[in-house]
């Protein structure tokens, strides 16, 4: 009776359960930075509903509703979730939607990624204390040529994982780095090699 209880508990509340007490049940046990590709995807297949109901999560204000609802029926751009140490050591998966996948997909320096693209990453952590964390959804929209020049119009979004949209100056918290290190790829990080899917 105690454990239906607690199984029902788990289920409605999940995305809180892990927003407050860490991903208990999908703790690999040692540090993220010791994970194999194999143990991380294993993480992440436990992980993943909780993950996206909390992303999927309350309102979503300037953020497209639709999108973070859609972005797991898009282009899978990473066959496991790496750590490249960017965005906070955390571990990425990256899809692609119709509009952009097929460029996207080439990896290529000066892409050209038509507008209406829209780039979803999911990220999640894990301390070295072996203990999984959900981490941001982030997001990039390729909008009309001309309308945001200062990020080579590229707009930047985060959700919380709790699903709050985050209010971050864009600038300096996304578009500096991607504009920065990587405007020779069209602002684009790409997943690491080898963890690219290709076309
Ligand atoms: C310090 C540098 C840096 C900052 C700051 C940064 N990013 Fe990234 N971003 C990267 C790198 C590197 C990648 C590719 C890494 C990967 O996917 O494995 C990437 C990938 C992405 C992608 C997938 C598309 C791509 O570039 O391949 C999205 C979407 C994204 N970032 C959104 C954001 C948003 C939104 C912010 C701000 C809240 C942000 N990033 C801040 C470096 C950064």
């Amino acid at each position: 009776m105690i454990a239906t209880t607690r199984n029902i508990g788990l289920t409605a509340f999940g995305a809180s359960v892990l927003m407050a007490g860490g991903a208990l049940a999908c703790d690999p046990g040692k540090p993220g930075s010791e994970l194999t590709g194999d143990e991380a995807q294993a993480v992440y297949d436990c992980l993943a509903e909780a993950l996206h109901d909390g992303y999927t999560s309350g309102a979503k204000q300037w953020i497209p509703t639709d999108k973070v609802d859609d972005y797991r029926n898009w282009t899978l751009a990473s066959s496991f979730p790496a750590a490249p140490g960017f965005h906070d050591n955390r571990f990425l998966l990256t899809w692609v939607n119709d509009v952009g996948a097929e460029e996207y997909l080439r990896y290529a320096e000066n892409p050209k990624i038509p507008a209406g693209t829209w780039i979803a990453k999911e990220s999640f952590s894990v301390n070295d204390d072996g203990n999984v964390r959900p981490g941001p959804l982030f997001l990039m929209q390729k909008v009309q040529a001309g309308t945001s020049p200062e990020t080579d119009d590229w707009y930047y979004m985060l959700v919380a994982p709790n699903g709050s949209p985050m209010g971050v100056d864009v600038m300096t918290a996304c578009s500096e780095c991607h504009q920065g290190a990587y405007g020779f790829q069209g602002g684009l990080g790409y997943p690491v090699e080898e963890a690219r899917i290709g076309q």
